[in-house]
């Protein structure tokens, strides 16, 4: 198939549009605490969801308007059913050249070969602890040691792990160090988020409001390993990375809270029920659920997506400034897709 025909589109602050993050999916199986309750989210109804056809047709009309990289989140990507097929046929898009997910690495393990066959690079693997009792309080499910085939798994087949540890004061602290270490004998990435209130809690983000910001998370680290060395990371990366002398991996601090990277933010994100969000912290701009079942045409859906990315907020804080008043408390991760 020809190449389409890319017109790269900037917002009104200059950055570029460059990727996609796309949840397949607001269901997950497992349950950590700072993301859903026991008992789980009001799932969408399926058919709220988007289908396969519909993400296809919308990753193809953004790739038009300069999207060339793709990321799967969830909710738990590999909680949908033919997920691999679908993931075969969105590597094919034209001008898609890269292709990723973040899972929770429960139900990966079988599926690695066939993530290695279709050219997929990296994987982000969400693990907070790699102690098996605290894994099972913190996502209420004894699932560690299938998490950990995963891990070894990918290594195995020569796919980039990045490690995702959300930072939660009084539950992890003690993993940080062990987690951080995995950087030394081994060729992964491990990052620290910040942990994001998603059940109202504090909106005058800063250090002030967070127990454990990037800063008090870098500071903690180096106790441990000496200093840190910053290392330049590619545009539109949220991560601030380091290298640890003798180690094969890097450390990074995701500053999720704090928003110190919205400067060069690349992105946009589609939800599972097909609602476009340019920002994590904004409520939704553009509900392309309802373009793509009303009978748009491509041109048309493709200007809508267009002016959504043109006209977004400069950065988080805005964002969640522009959310309706009743709307402050946060949607879970699970429909967010992180
Ligand atoms: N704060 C920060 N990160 C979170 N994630 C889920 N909920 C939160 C939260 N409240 C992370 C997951 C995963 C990524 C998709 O988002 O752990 O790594
Ligand atoms: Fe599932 Fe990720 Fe939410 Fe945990 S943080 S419940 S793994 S979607």
């Amino acid at each position: 198939m020809a190449p389409p025909v890319v017109a790269p589109l900037f917002d009104q602050h200059g950055r570029p549009l460059e990727y996609l993050r796309l949840a397949v999916t607001d269901r997950c199986n497992l349950r950590c605490f700072y993301c859903m309750p026991e008992e789980g989210i009001n799932y969408m109804p399926k058919h709220d969801l988007l289908s396969y056809e519909e993400m296809l047709r919308i990753t193809g009309l953004l790739a038009t308007l300069g999207v060339r990289k793709v990321r799967l989140t969830g909710g738990e990507p590999f909680v949908r059913r033919d997920l691999v097929p679908f993931m075969e046929r969105l590597a094919q898009l034209p001008g898609i050249d890269d292709l990723s997910l973040t899972t929770n690495g429960v139900l990966t393990a079988p599926y690695v070969p066939a993530l290695a066959r279709m050219g997929v690079k990296a994987v982000n693997l969400s693990l907070d602890t790699l102690d098996r009792a605290r894994f099972a309080s913190i996502t209420r499910r004894d699932e560690l040691p299938r998490v950990l085939e995963t891990f070894h798994a990918l290594l195995d087949a020569g796919i980039q792990v990045k490690i995702n540890t959300v930072v939660m004061a009084g539950q992890n602290i003690a993993d940080l160090i062990p987690l951080a270490d995995l950087s030394r004998s081994l060729p992964v990435d491990v990052r620290f988020i910040e942990e994001m209130p998603f059940n109202g809690g504090s909106h005058e983000a800063g250090p002030a409001s967070l127990p454990w910001h990037h800063v008090r998370i870098r500071q903690h680290l180096e106790e441990h390993f000496g200093e840190l060395t910053p290392v330049v990371t590619a545009a539109g990366a949220t991560a601030a990375d380091y290298s640890i002398a003798g180690h094969q991996g890097r450390v990074g601090i995701i500053a999720a809270y704090s928003r110190t990277f919205c400067g060069t933010c690349n992105r946009l994100r589609l939800t599972a029920e097909g609602g476009i969000k340019t920002c994590l912290y904004d409520q939704g701009v553009l509900d392309v659920r309802a373009l793509l079942r009303s009978g748009k045409d491509d041109e048309q859906i493709a200007a809508a997506l267009a002016a959504a990315f043109r006209f977004r907020a400069a950065n988080g804080f805005e964002a969640e400034r522009q959310r309706p008043l009743h709307q402050l408390s946060f949607e879970s991760m699970a429909t967010i897709g992180g």
